[in-house]
């Protein structure tokens, strides 16, 4: 089986790599194709997957390339991990918000509609191409913003595209932790919009154990979703929500957080990467070493802002692994070897949540199989959290009427009808400042 990774010169490409050597079944990946626009980087990235496989005899055989149609060409399923504008274009993002006082974040408000306005019109070129050169491929889409890129590929590819995130999988798990239930055993009730979702309920052997929880301050306080929100903020939303929901509910910290920090995260992870790949152009370099260095630094300082907003401290140790390249893998192995499960994945709406047409996007439990990711019914949410989906995908929709028209006006309906962002001024200033950065913007007139 071949699977093609656009994106293939990224720093979380080992991670796959990486749970790819540890499938030795039938039916597992054989062959890697790394895409990647940048030739230095995919050198960087294979030197990394050589001595992850070093000593592996059954590894997947990877190959290297800076050409879309072969890269593409007889791929049984497609990632797609592309950051359109690299890290300087997520500094970007965050400093002209942060600029108009308002949130400067990789997916959320204001920086995510600019990373979604200039990564829409590649996603969906890339999407072209698939159903051209790969009718019969899966794509499974990790490029950010998730939901809205997972969307616009959709208008192209329908179903055979699935988005994907670590984020509601680290609260599912950490919340059965909490609760000394196995992961694997618990069924999670959640549904919303990508990072902006609510855990309702945790069911184990059928019983809801979310009550127990919110019940129980110690608990609470014991995770990190406890130590973000507050125990009384959990207790009064009776739900789990998201780690991204912290933007909202605590919005004004979060932004005088971001503000003052020395560097954004953008700005931190820019020069932190920049590092890591001008370190593997040395020939002697260990490659794994360096690349095991700098990723335990990203992940220790992942959302540090946030954490410190809420005096929430350091990272638990266990949510140190992330778990994207798991939901990848599982995903993977479901549909090609039909082996059923469940996942919360990113996938058209259909009939599950009735505020939102059936071609809407959503975060929700899927059951996956051979024919693919299939919604699970679910609870309406309640008019809060339904009024947040509904604001969002209407932003989103926005960006993708953008895209599609390039029309600058629609650009700035987009900002001004955001929930974070609170003036039609700031709007067309953000689309002033934005253009004026990013060349990728340049198709708004
Ligand atoms: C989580 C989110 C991803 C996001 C990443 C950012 O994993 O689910 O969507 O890209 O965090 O992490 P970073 O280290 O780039 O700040
Ligand atoms: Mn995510």
């Amino acid at each position: 089986m071949k699977l093609t990774i656009l994106g293939g010169g990224g720093f979380r490409v080992p991670l796959v790599y990486g749970a790819l050597l540890g499938d030795h079944a039938e039916g597992r990946v054989t062959h890697v194709v790394l895409h990647d626009l940048d030739a230095g980087r995919l050198s960087a990235v294979t030197r990394v997957l050589a001595e992850q496989a070093a000593g592996v005899p059954d590894a997947p055989v990877v190959s290297a390339t800076t050409d879309l149609d072969e890269a593409l060409t007889g791929a049984d399923f497609v990632f797609s991990a592309i950051r359109v504008g690299g890290l300087e274009g997520r500094a970007n993002d965050e400093k002209v918000a942060l600029d108009q006082g308002v949130l400067g974040q990789e997916t959320v408000g204001a920086g995510g509609i600019a990373y979604g306005l200039r990564t829409v019109p590649v996603a969906e070129d890339i999407a072209r191409r698939v159903a051209r050169v790969a009718p019969d491929a899966w794509v499974i889409n990790f490029t950010n913003p998730a939901g809205l890129v997972t969307e616009a590929m959709s208008r192209h590819l329908g179903d055979r595209v699935i988005g994907i995130c670590d984020s509601p999988v680290g609260l599912g798990r950490r919340i059965a932790r909490v609760l000394g239930a196995n992961p694997g055993e618990a069924w999670i009730d959640y549904v919303g919009l990508n990072h902006l979702g609510w855990v309702r309920g945790l069911r184990i052997n059928g019983r809801d154990e979310l009550p127990r929880l919110l019940a129980d301050p110690d608990l609470l306080g014991s995770f990190e979703e406890g130590k973000l929100f507050g125990t009384e903020w959990l207790q009064s939303l009776g739900a789990v929500p998201n780690e991204y929901l912290h933007y909202y509910y605590f919005n004004r910290e979060a932004v005088r957080a971001y503000s003052e920090a020395e560097k954004t995260r953008g700005a931190f992870l820019r020069d932190q990467q920049a590092g890591f790949y001008d370190e593997m152009t040395r020939p002697d370099a260990s490659a794994l070493t360096a690349w095991e260095r700098t990723r335990a630094e990203r992940e220790a300082t992942y959302m540090a802002e946030a954490r410190e907003t809420a005096g929430a401290g350091e990272r638990d140790a266990d949510d140190l692994s992330g778990g994207y390249e798991k939901v990848a893998l599982a995903l993977m192995r479901a549909i090609a070897r039909d082996e059923r499960t469940t996942l919360i994945l990113n996938v058209r709406n259909r009939k599950t949540l009735s505020v939102l047409d059936a071609e809407a996007v959503i975060e929700v439990p899927c059951l996956v199989d051979a024919n693919g990711a299939h919604p699970v019914t679910v609870d309406p949410l309640p008019d809060h959290a339904s009024g947040l989906v509904c604001s969002v995908k209407a932003v989103e929709r926005e960006v993708l009427a953008a895209a599609e028209s390039g029309s600058r006006a629609t650009a700035v309906k987009a900002f001004a009808l955001h929930p974070l962002v609170d003036s039609v001024n700031v709007a067309r200033r953000l689309v002033d400042g934005y253009t004026a950065v990013h060349p990728g913007l340049a198709y708004l007139k």
